[in-house]
């Protein structure tokens, strides 16, 4: 529940394609919080204002200190659909005293967004969302991992149809990823290494028995399930292609593939397969990633508010809640053994 005299959530990039779908999402959970929709095309941010109800639209300017937002003008977190190259955002939001969540920093460009927190620990709760579809591998595999006494290994194999990539602001981040980080992190014998080219493929089955050979990727997935799990081995692959849905003549989908291999309970080795897909793609789950993220940062699902710190979803989200969520969005979760 929102209080009455909340200030609103700042969605910076809230008309984009995951944005507004999340501002949507973000209002379902809560009809009253107050949302302000950034970006640098007001027209386009109004719309999707008034489309949401309770909400406004600014024009923000990534390369201000200010943001080039209204003076006087409150905010109660800032959550981010575009890479900010400047960090203004950021700093924006810790000289606020509030939260800033960003799903666009990839794992090989984290550190300057983790010296700014260091500088300032007090000041705000800063979330790095960029894990798969903002905590929707992360998550599911920890729930997952609850079958297991002991893990060996976890490797997640992410299916992102060619044609949802998303937006401008995505296919940038994918670009700039392929340029500056050929290679990817993945834990292997418990020891982090870099990968690429050929070292980084694996090939891994979909739900329905597709085969498909995906490439080691850098997001935060593998490093929270390392520092939550003992597993040994622990990867996220993607491949960027067909999905199920197309491959069956309808709309592109998305699917994460999650094995497990590890000693269940009764002691018995196991190695144990699901699949979650979504039959719209990956905006859809994404955007409860961010709506989840926001109202625990922000103490509206129950709970204090975040303390100042710098997160990964895993620490502030528990999975049962975000599998309730996803599943009541579409998302569907198949086991296979
Ligand atoms: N972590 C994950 O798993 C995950 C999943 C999906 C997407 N993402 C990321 O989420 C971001 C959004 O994806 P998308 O597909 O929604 O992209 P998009 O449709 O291009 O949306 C980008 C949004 O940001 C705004 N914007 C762009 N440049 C801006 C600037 N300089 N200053 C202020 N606002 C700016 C755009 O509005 P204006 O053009 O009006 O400024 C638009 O609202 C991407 O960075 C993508 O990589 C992450």
């Amino acid at each position: 529940m929102s209080s009455p005299t909340q200030k609103p959530v700042l969605i910076i990039g809230g008309s984009g394609v995951v944005g507004s779908l999340a501002a949507q999402t973000l209002r379902r959970f809560h009809p009253e919080l107050p949302i302000t929709i950034g970006g640098r095309d007001v027209a386009r941010a109004e719309a999707v204002a008034r489309g949401l109800g309770h909400a406004d639209a600014v024009r923000v300017d990534l390369s201000r200190a200010d943001l080039g937002l209204p003076e006087g003008r409150g905010y109660s977190a800032v959550v981010l659909f575009v890479k900010d190259h400047t960090l203004n955002a950021l700093r924006f939001a810790q000289a606020q005293g509030i939260p800033h969540l960003g799903i666009s920093t990839g794992l090989f460009e984290v550190a300057p967004e983790v010296a700014y927190f260091m500088n300032a620990p007090q000041r705000s709760a800063v979330l790095l969302g960029t894990s798969w579809l903002v905590g929707a591998a992360t998550l599911p595999a920890l729930h997952f991992a609850r079958e297991f006494k002991t893990l060996d290994s976890i490797a997640m194999g992410a299916v992102l149809d060619e044609q949802d990539i998303g937006g401008p602001a995505a296919s940038a981040d994918l670009e700039r990823a392929a340029s500056a980080a050929p290679n990817a992190l993945i834990l292997e014998d418990g020891k982090w290494r870099w990968v690429g080219g050929a070292a980084g493929e694996r090939r891994f089955l979909d739900g329905d028995g597709n085969e498909h050979v995906g490439q080691a990727y850098s997001l935060t997935d593998p490093v929270s399930l390392a520092a939550e799990t003992k597993a040994r081995a622990i990867r996220l692959d993607a491949v960027v292609g067909l999905s199920a849905g197309r491959r069956k003549g309808g709309a592109y989908s998305v699917e994460t593939l999650f094995e497990l291999e590890g000693t269940l309970h009764d002691g018995t080795p196991a190695r144990v397969r699901y699949e979650m897909s979504h039959a719209q793609g990956q905006a859809p789950v994404t955007a409860v990633g961010v709506a989840v993220s926001v109202e625990r940062l922000l103490g509206l699902a129950g709970g204090a508010p975040v303390a100042p710190g710098l997160y990964l979803p895993n620490v502030l989200i528990k999975p049962t809640y975000l599998m309730r969520r996803l599943e009541e969005a579409g998302v569907r979760t198949r086991r296979f053994s």
